[in-house]
């Protein structure tokens, strides 16, 4: 019997190899109850979970509130528009009024950098980072991982391209962890001003031209450009970005046969990646979205005292 030994989950950093496969062992187990007519276990009934998103989600939110309710827990949304965050009340001071209602566990997702662990510091429930600014989003790397494990049978050796805004995103940094963990060999790619200097010493290789970084690999994963989140234009123009560094037909050749695309989405379609690649046979991404719900439920089974067994 494995047991996790977490109270919060913040970040890739800070697990280790056998923590991430016993969350992908177990999410495994869990996959299966989706497909059910009844999709609903009991494993954490009686317990509260609140979702608390500062930024809009569309998979994470909705996956976590649907990975919490196929194990039976309460959950209740909360965003920061319909939030007293409007009236001015601080992260701070919402939290222990959430934390004063006794949860167990709160999702958060945040534009700043660390906001996680602030509120751990504050509450007694768990806390899970859903992405916080341009630092992490673990729950994504976990899937990504997942799919990998699932499609290709492995994750050690196999020769993985992150391509786009590697500076601005939350999903490239905690994948290039955990898949340097796991033992891939991971290569990026992008507009020069949008891979952050000294990103080899996490153990990445860098090559700026697409087809070039595509060529071989087992897997390509796609980025959105994160315009949110850019103080300055770091490219010309949108048509440039999808002319030089856009994932089309053309480029996935360069890729072995059986490449799996990937991306965390929302796509900018036609940018980031065509059309036809993002719904064509080599795409893994709703493979992805459905891993996120069992990914999920496993995070927080084990977060709140599971075991594998
Ligand atoms: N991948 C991801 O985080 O998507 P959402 O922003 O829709 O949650």
């Amino acid at each position: 019997m494995s047991k996790f030994g977490h109270k919060d989950l913040f970040g890739m950093g800070q697990l280790s190899v056998s923590d991430i496969k016993l969350i992908l062992d177990t999410a495994e187990s869990l996959k299966e109850i989706s497909t059910r007519d009844i999709k609903k276990v009991p494993t954490l009934r009686g317990k509260s979970v609140v979702n608390f998103f500062y930024e809009p989600s569309t998979r994470t939110r909705t996956s976590f509130e649907m990975a919490a309710k196929r194990l039976s827990a309460d959950t209740v949304s909360l965003s920061a528009s319909t939030s007293s965050m409007v009236k001015g009340e601080t992260l701070i001071d919402t939290a222990r009024n959430i934390q004063a209602m006794n949860p167990d566990l709160i999702v958060l997702r945040h534009s700043s950098s660390g906001a996680p662990q602030l509120l751990a510091r504050e509450v007694k429930a768990g806390i899970i980072n859903a992405g916080d600014g341009i630092n992490e989003h673990p729950t994504q790397a976990l899937l990504d991982l997942f799919t990998i494990r699932e499609k290709k049978g492995k994750i050690e050796g196999l020769k993985v391209v992150i391509t786009g805004d590697i500076s601005h995103s939350r999903v490239a940094r905690s994948d290039i962890i955990g898949l340097t963990k796991m033992g891939a060999d991971v290569t990026v790619s992008g507009p020069p001003t949008m891979i952050p200097p000294g990103i080899e010493d996490f153990g990445v290789q860098v090559v700026h031209d697409p087809a070039e970084a595509v060529k071989g690999k087992d897997v390509v994963m796609m980025l959105r450009i994160q315009l949110e989140r850019q103080s300055k234009a770091l490219f010309p123009g949108l048509r440039e970005y999808a002319a030089f560094f856009g994932l089309n037909r053309e480029v996935l050749k360069q890729a072995k046969k059986d490449v799996i695309v990937m991306h965390p989405g929302p796509i900018n379609r036609g940018v980031e990646i065509t059309d036809d690649v993002a719904d064509g046979p080599n795409s893994v991404i709703l493979d992805q979205v459905t891993n996120g719900v069992a990914v999920r439920m496993a995070v927080m089974y084990l977060l709140m005292g599971g075991s594998k067994e």
